[in-house]
């Protein structure tokens, strides 16, 4: 099977790679290769071989930023996931998207399916939300997985940052009233794979690791198992806040836990528990890279 991988320079596509490099021909592109903006030259690149899939995990992912740079976020994550989606079709490739739970507004209190009604809060959650519906309307062979709170060896992520800030401060404030899961980068590799490999139907997927958790969980947990990789920490007291004692210039949901039944009755495939998956990276990044 052949796959091109956008974004292999982010996050998730560090991840993508590394597990699709087994199981395929993979051909890795970064922004220097595609930019997803410039039509021309997406359909000019998708046309030059076979591809059976096409992976996208390349996005303006700067959440805050995006409040001020409306018109860039639209234009990759609206227009170029459009871009993407219409060179697939024509030359009959499947598309694999990457979406977010960003495109609820958290109102609700129960997990979230693929058919419950998205209602961003920010420009980012409006722009993804733009990029999913640029991808439907293209009508082609799609699959869009939402996703949460992701974290992964290939990029700045949230428990780093926890841990590099607990070895300089006595305190930590973390936000407790927003709640979601946090999902390996890995596991959601391999929830790429699952869904190619299972030849699942188009359509939006949910994927997140398993069980529920507010950033101050999820910062106590890294902090716990930093301590357990033997880091020394200065870190005393883990203080929990509400979201208004830390404003930010983009709103987040407030709950946005999603539904993952879809997925597993897709690909028959179980979902790690988020802190199973926290333990596993925490001892690889402690064990691999150095220190931060
Ligand atoms: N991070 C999260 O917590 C999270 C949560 C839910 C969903 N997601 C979604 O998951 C996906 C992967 O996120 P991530 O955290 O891995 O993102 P990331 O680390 O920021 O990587 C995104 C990649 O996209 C590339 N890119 C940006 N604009 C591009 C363009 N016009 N053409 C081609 N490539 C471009 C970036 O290249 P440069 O670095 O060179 O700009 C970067 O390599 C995204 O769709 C994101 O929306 C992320």
């Amino acid at each position: 099977m052949k796959i091109l991988l956008i974004g292999a320079g982010g996050m998730l596509g560090h991840d993508v790679a590394a597990l699709l490099e087994s199981k395929c021909d993979l051909t890795l592109s970064s922004i220097d290769y595609i930019d997803i903006t410039d039509e021309a030259k997406v359909i000019e690149v998708l046309k030059r071989e076979e591809w059976d899939v096409v992976v996208n995990t390349a996005a303006y992912t700067n959440v805050d930023g995006a409040e001020t740079n409306e018109a860039m976020a639209f234009e990759v994550n609206g227009e170029g996931a459009g871009n993407l989606a219409r060179a697939c079709n024509a030359i009959g490739a499947k598309l694999i998207h990457i979406s977010t739970d960003f495109v609820f507004d958290g109102a609700s209190s129960i997990p979230y399916t693929e058919s419950s009604q998205p209602a961003p809060l920010s420009v980012y959650g409006g722009s993804k939300l733009a990029g999913e519906e640029a991808v439907m309307r293209e009508d082609g062979d799609y699959i869009i997985i939402r996703t949460s709170w992701l974290y992964g060896v290939g990029g700045d992520n949230f428990p780093d940052k926890i841990i590099s800030l607990a070895r300089d401060r006595n305190i930590l404030s973390i936000i407790f009233d927003q709640v979601g899961t946090p999902t390996h980068t890995l596991d959601l590799a391999e929830a790429v794979w699952n869904l190619i490999d299972s030849k699942a139907d188009s359509g939006i997927y949910n994927f997140s690791n398993e069980g529920v958790a507010s950033w101050y969980d999820f910062a106590y947990l890294a902090v716990e198992l930093a301590r357990k990789e033997g880091i020394v920490l200065k870190l005393d007291t883990l203080r929990p806040i509400r979201t208004e004692e830390y404003p930010t210039a983009a709103k987040r949901p407030a709950f946005s836990v999603l539904d993952k039944a879809k997925y597993k009755r897709a690909t028959g495939a179980a979902i790690a528990h988020w802190t199973k998956s926290l333990g596993a990276y925490m001892k690889e990044r402690w064990t691999t890279k150095e220190k931060p």
